[in-house]
């Protein structure tokens, strides 16, 4: 009997590649600005874009909490070091006419703005107004994507796991406020102006990309500390818990957000649904990282009111077409891998500085 030729094992390779990612030729070429590009999640989006082979990628970013050395270097990737609220900034990006903008800068995060609520409140809310007013201004924008947090959206009085439907003026801090500002922007310029604006709530972001620091998320403080031989330090009791994404999931939820048309003018949550503990996390990065110092419970913060936090994912998987994946075991390996390559530069950048944050007092 003869066998049929095949299909080669390249092309075969296209296909599934296409069929995963359903927008893998709608960037190609495309002039692309993304705002915080230099950050934790914009670094992995602006890798992946290059990767696609976007015309050109333009990062807009002041670096006030990222560091240049973890800024992808690609050809087709270009750096502005400058600030959203600067008008020669944004006139300077916006002369190279970009069609989609990704919003993700911002003063991060919770303590950072209970420390500084008025740079919080600049930068999310005046900040990104001024850049809304750019994208009409330049007539140009088929797609304005703003990435929220869930907590500005869903304050302590709203049902568990949180739906999009669902909101809440209860919000726990004034990163969540002017977060929600930031929201509430983007509805106004897409039914007055008919801005096409696309508005993610991300959920607990982690991965490779995120240096540690003073206002950084637990998870890469966590490592850091376990891989020093610190306790790990529990803010409050073992029932806290979390939705954790993988930043690539979270990349995934912004891609397609900018892509499908079903997804403007409408918020989607980027949450895998799967509730973590964080003692439970603490226990998974201290035997990971062979870290015999356990962990110590801390008062838990005040503005820190909400137990547990989880999303659900119907809307991103109807939309979206896609779900996060609870991958947490796997996730955490390739973050300790990153630190263990990137060790010389996070040791430098990371910064802890004792007293005003009750969990860095170690
Ligand atoms: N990381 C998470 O778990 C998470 C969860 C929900 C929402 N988000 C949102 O996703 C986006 C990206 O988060 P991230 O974790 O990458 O944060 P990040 O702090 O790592 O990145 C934000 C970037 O914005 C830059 N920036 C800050 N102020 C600026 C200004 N005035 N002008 C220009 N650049 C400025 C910073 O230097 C940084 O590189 C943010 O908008 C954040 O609110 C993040």
């Amino acid at each position: 009997m003869r066998k049929s030729p095949g299909v080669p094992r390249d092309l075969l390779f296209l296909v599934v590649y296409c069929q995963t990612m359903p927008y893998s030729q709608f960037y190609k070429d495309k002039t692309i600005l993304v705002t915080g590009g230099a950050g934790a999640i914009g670094r992995n989006l602006v890798e992946k874009l290059a990767r696609l082979r976007a015309g050109k990628i333009i990062i807009l970013d002041n670096l006030s909490s990222s560091c240049i050395w973890n800024i992808p270097d690609y050809q087709n990737v270009l750096f502005f070091n400058g600030d959203i609220r600067d008008e020669n900034d944004l006139k300077r990006v916006f002369h190279h006419r970009p069609t989609v903008v990704f919003h993700l800068a911002a003063f991060f995060a919770n303590q950072n703005s209970v420390d500084y609520p008025l740079v919080s409140e600049d930068v999310n809310s005046r900040g990104m107004l001024k850049l809304l007013e750019y994208c009409v201004i330049s007539g140009n924008i088929e797609r304005f994507v703003y990435t929220n947090t869930e907590g500005g959206a869903y304050g302590s009085d709203c049902t568990m796991p949180y739906r999009e439907e669902e909101t809440s003026l209860r919000l726990g801090s004034p990163y969540y406020v002017s977060k929600m500002a930031g929201e509430a922007y983007c509805w106004f310029y897409h039914n007055h102006y008919s801005l096409p604006v696309s508005v993610v709530r991300l959920f607990n972001s982690y991965g490779p990309g995120e240096v540690p620091g003073q206002y950084r998320n637990v998870i890469p403080n966590f490592i850091w500390w376990a891989m020093k031989g610190q306790p790990l330090p529990l803010t409050g009791n073992k029932t806290i818990s979390r939705d954790f994404v993988f930043v690539n999931d979270i990349v995934e939820g912004i891609l397609r957000s900018g892509f499908f048309p079903e997804a403007t003018g409408t918020p989607i949550n980027i949450a895998t649904g799967q509730e973590t503990f964080i003692y439970e996390l603490a226990e998974l990065i201290n035997l990971k990282t062979s870290n015999p110092a356990g962990t110590r419970i801390l008062q838990q913060r005040k503005w820190d009111t909400r137990e547990k936090i989880i999303g659900n994912n119907e809307k991103c998987r109807r939309i979206l077409q896609f779900a996060p994946a609870a991958m947490l075991d796997t996730g955490l390996d390739l973050t300790i891998a990153w630190f263990h390559k990137n060790r010389e530069n996070i040791d430098r950048n990371a910064a802890f500085f004792p007293g005003l944050n009750p969990a860095l007092d170690v």
